[in-house]
């Protein structure tokens, strides 16, 4: 039997009985079947198949055993590990496919679903330019005045020395207003021009007078290209002691140079407004030929039907009959005043070639403008 050094202690490597193997194993194959999801699957295995389950310390105890014990145990220890390893991995493999399907079905997206297709809105491009175009004027220390659209015929004309029988009344395509009573004339119409704020301005503050407005104008123009019954202004006044045609022409510069960049060239050609006097028009070098086209048939510039230049807005002194009519002494103060046409601005600025582009809404011109809120 065993020497005096064989320590071999039946009751210590009891876990390498037949029974103990058996016992572990069978609780062992019990914890992983009852496993219901994958985590109570890893409790079973730090507690069955890990470091300090009854099977890995039973392990640990062959060194104990007489050698000729130890094949015996060993394979019994095997078949117990390997039963139990291929049951866990069996069972992991089972309980991965019920996750994986049960994510499958809860963590559908339903592509068909409606959503939401309202877009979030954003101003239009007209009125952030002539918002813009404010800016400029209100870093120079102007103000922003506001008129009525619909405007007494007194402040759209007779103020602005068009009198009755003055051609510009009829020139202007205006939206006559008829009367409650039916009668055609209310005195009242759509302002044809932002011009009339001038003379609000006018009556209502005292000089020195630094405004800008920019507001909607309307003629009975049809829509095509380049008209449009509703249209946008911007009216610059100024009124101060020694004002020349040299500040307006710097101003517009300014101005010009602020929306369409520091190469833009401008020229005052001399025309007739009754409010001003002199009055001139604003042309620009034209953007496309810069001029090349005069006198080259063989080049011909459509944007300015090879004039080189292309009109921007009017533009001149404020008539002294005007100052009168608004209460102003023509005799200590002098002033300039000009109107430019938002439309055309974002034509020029924007190279829009087409008006109904900016009135009919379609977001796919708009959109190219950016979303400023
Ligand atoms: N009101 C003029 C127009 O609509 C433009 C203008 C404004 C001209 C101010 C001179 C001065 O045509």
């Amino acid at each position: 039997m065993s020497g005096a050094n064989d320590s071999y202690d039946p009751k210590q490597v009891s876990a390498l009985s037949p029974e103990s193997l058996a016992e572990a194993s069978d609780a062992a194959l019990a914890a992983l079947a009852a496993a219901a999801d994958l985590e109570a699957l890893h409790d079973a295995e730090v507690a069955h198949i890990g470091d300090r389950s009854p099977l890995a310390l039973a392990r640990r105890e062959m060194g104990a055993l007489p050698p000729s014990a130890r094949s015996d145990a060993g394979k019994r220890l095997n078949l117990a590990r390997t039963a139990v390893a291929d049951a866990h991995a069996a069972r992991e493999a089972e309980l991965r496919a019920e996750r994986d399907a049960r994510v499958l079905v809860e963590e559908t997206v339903d592509v068909t679903l409606p959503w939401d297709r309202a877009r979030l809105g954003a101003r239009h491009p007209l009125t952030t330019l002539q918002e813009r175009i404010a800016d400029v004027f209100v870093a120079m220390g102007y103000a922003v005045a506001e008129g009525p659209e619909l405007e007494a015929e007194w402040f759209n004309f007779d103020a602005l020395n068009i009198g009755v029988d003055h051609p510009a009344r009829s020139m202007m395509d205006t939206f006559f207003i008829q009367a409650a009573d039916g009668s055609p004339d209310s005195g009242l119409v759509m302002r044809t021009h932002t011009s009339p704020v001038q003379a609000r301005t006018m009556l209502t503050s005292t000089p020195p007078i630094y405004v800008i407005c920019p507001g909607r104008t309307y003629r009975t123009d049809e829509l095509d290209a380049t008209h449009t019954p509703v249209f946008h202004q911007v009216e610059g006044l100024v009124i101060d002691e020694g004002i020349t045609m040299g500040h307006l022409k710097g101003t517009l510069d300014h101005f010009a140079q602020s929306m369409f960049g520091t190469e833009v060239v401008t020229r005052l050609r001399p025309s007739y407004f009754p409010f001003t006097e002199p009055s001139a028009e604003v042309d620009l070098r034209c953007f496309v030929c810069h001029g090349d086209s005069v006198g080259h048939p063989e080049r011909p510039c459509r944007t300015c039907s090879s004039e080189g230049w292309i009109e921007w807005g009017g533009c001149g002194m404020v008539n002294p009959r005007v100052l009168i009519a608004c209460g102003i002494d023509p005799d200590r103060y002098q002033g300039f005043a000009f109107g430019m046409g938002i439309e055309r601005t974002m034509m020029f600025r924007n190279s829009a070639e087409d008006m109904r582009d900016m009135v009919e809404g379609d977001v796919r011109f708009t959109l190219a403008f950016g979303m400023e809120a």
